[in-house]
C-alpha cells in the first residue's frame, strides 16, 4: 500500500531529467540543446541538428564531416532483410511493415545489440540513423509494386531518401535540389520534441535494459496512433474529405461538438498553447514548395488555408487554444512532393528516430537510472472467495 499520486495522460509529471530539448508551451519556443528551432531550420541541416541532438554541441568541420562519413557508411540494410520485407503483404500500411523491419533489426545487427558497452550503443545510433530512410522507402517501394532502389551515398541525407523512394532503374532520376532542403527542414523540424508518447515509450522500453532497435521499434508503433504522429495523415485525408471550401462549416461544427468524436486533425497541441513554433516554419516552407511546383489552385491547399483562417477565429478554437500544429502543413509539402498519405507517418518516425536514440543515450547513461514502474489507484474489486462454476 502507499499514496500516490494521480496523474492520468501525465499532465503535471516530470518522468525524467533532460538536457536535450526545451519547450515553453505558452511562449511557443523550442530549443534544441538551447538553439532555438528557427534558426536550426534556417541555417542547419539535419545532420547536424543529429549531431547537435546526440553529442550536446554543433560540431566543428572535422566532427562533422567524420559524423557524415560514419552515418553514411551505414546506409545499406543487411541483403537478408530485403527477403524479410517480401514477407509483408504488398498492401501493408509502411508503419506496420516499419514496425516489423526495425524491430527485427536486432535479430541482424548483433554486434550493437549489449547495451552495457557504450561502443556498441555508438554503432546502434549510427546505424538507426542512416538506415531509417533506406527501410521507410523500401516500404514505400514494395508497397507499390517497384524494385527496392539502394542508397546513393554521393547524396545528402534527405535527398537520398527522396531518391530512394522515387527513382526507378528504367530511367535516371534528378533529386530537385529545392525539395531536398525541404525535405531536410521537415526532418529538423520533427527532430525531437522531448517526452511526448513515442519518446517516452522509448524510454520506458529502454529502461528494462532491452536492445536500442527494440525501443526503437516501440516508439514507430506509439507514434502511429491519429492523436500523435498519424496525425498528419489524418489531416490530409481529412482535408479531402472536407473537399470543398463551402463544406468547412459543416465540419468546424462536428469538431466543436461535444456528442461527436469529431477532431480537427492538425489541431491542438498537449504542451502548445500559443502558435506551434514548428508549424510557423513549416508553414512558410508549404508556400515556398507549392510555389516551386506551381501548384496554386490544389484544392485541399484551400481547404487547408480557409479552414485555418476560420478556426483561428473561431472562439470555441481561440478559448480553447487550439492552434494548427506541426502536423497540419507537414502533410501539404509531402502531398505536393508526390508522396501518398501513408508515408507521412514514416517520414515523421525517420526523422524522430535520432530524437528517440539521444533520449535513450541519454537514459541509459544516467547513474540513477531505475526501471520505469508506474503504480497505478487500484479500483477494482476487494479480495474476495473464488466462487467454483455451479455456483455463479
Ligand atoms: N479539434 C476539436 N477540439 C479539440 C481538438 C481538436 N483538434 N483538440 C482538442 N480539442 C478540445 C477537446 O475536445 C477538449 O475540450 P473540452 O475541454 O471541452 O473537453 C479540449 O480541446 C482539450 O483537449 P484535450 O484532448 O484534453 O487535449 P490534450 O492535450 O489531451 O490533446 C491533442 C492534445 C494533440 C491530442 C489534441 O489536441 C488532438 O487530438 N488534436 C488532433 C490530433 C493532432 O493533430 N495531433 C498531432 C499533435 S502534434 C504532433 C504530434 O504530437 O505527433
Amino acid at each position: 500500500a502507499g499514496v500516490f499520486t494521480y496523474d492520468p495522460g501525465f499532465t503535471s509529471t516530470a518522468a525524467c531529467e533532460s538536457t536535450i530539448t526545451y519547450i515553453d508551451g505558452d511562449q511557443g519556443e523550442l530549443l534544441y540543446r538551447g538553439y532555438p528551432i528557427e534558426q536550426l531550420a534556417e541555417k542547419s541541416h539535419y545532420l547536424e541538428v543529429c549531431y547537435l541532438l546526440l553529442n550536446g554541441e554543433l560540431p566543428d568541420r572535422e566532427q562533422m564531416e567524420t559524423f557524415e562519413r560514419t552515418v553514411t557508411r551505414h546506409t545499406m540494410v543487411h541483403e537478408q532483410m530485403h527477403n524479410f520485407f517480401r514477407g509483408f503483404r504488398r498492401d501493408a500500411h509502411p508503419m506496420a511493415t516499419m514496425v516489423g523491419v526495425v524491430g527485427a533489426m536486432s535479430a541482424f545487427y548483433h554486434d550493437s545489440t549489449d547495451v552495457t558497452d557504450p561502443r556498441q550503443r555508438e554503432v546502434a545510433s549510427f546505424r538507426l540513423v542512416a538506415k531509417l530512410p533506406t527501410i521507410a522507402a523500401m516500404a514505400y517501394k514494395y508497397s507499390i509494386g517497384q524494385p527496392f532502389v539502394y542508397p546513393r551515398n554521393d547524396l545528402g541525407y534527405a535527398a537520398n531518401f527522396l531518391h530512394m523512394c522515387f527513382a526507378v532503374p528504367a530511367e535516371p532520376y534528378h533529386v530537385p535540389p529545392e525539395l531536398a532542403t525541404a525535405m531536410d527542414r521537415i526532418m529538423m523540424l520533427h527532430a525531437d520534441h522531448e517526452q511526448n508518447a513515442s519518446t517516452s515509450t522509448v524510454r520506458l522500453a529502454g529502461s528494462s535494459g532491452a536492445n536500442p532497435f527494440a525501443c526503437i521499434a516501440a516508439g514507430i508503433a506509439c507514434l502511429w496512433g491519429p492523436a500523435h504522429g498519424g496525425a498528419n495523415q489524418a489531416c490530409l485525408e481529412m482535408l479531402r474529405q472536407i473537399g470543398s471550401v463551402d463544406r468547412i462549416p459543416e465540419f468546424i461544427a462536428r469538431a466543436k461538438d461535444k456528442n461527436d468524436p469529431f477532431r480537427l486533425m492538425g489541431f491542438g497541441h498537449r504542451v502548445y498553447k500559443n502558435f506551434d513554433p514548428r508549424a510557423k516554419v513549416m508553414k512558410q516552407s508549404a508556400d515556398e514548395v507549392l510555389d516551386l511546383l506551381g501548384i496554386h489552385n490544389n484544392p485541399t491547399l484551400q481547404v487547408a488555408k480557409e479552414l485555418e483562417r476560420i478556426a483561428l477565429e473561431d472562439d470555441y478554437f481561440v478559448s480553447k487554444k487550439l492552434y494548427p500544429n506541426v502536423d497540419f502543413y507537414s502533410g501539404i509539402i509531402l502531398e505536393a512532393m508526390g508522396f501518398p498519405t501513408s508515408m507521412f507517418t514514416p517520414i515523421f518516425a525517420l526523422s524522430r528516430t535520432v530524437g528517440w536514440i539521444s533520449q535513450w543515450k541519454e537514459m541509459i547513461s544516467d547513474p540513477s537510472g531505475r526501471i520505469g514502474r508506474p503504480r497505478q489507484l487500484y479500483t477494482g474489486a476487494p479480495a474476495r472467495d473464488y466462487v467454483e462454476v455451479d455456483n455463479r
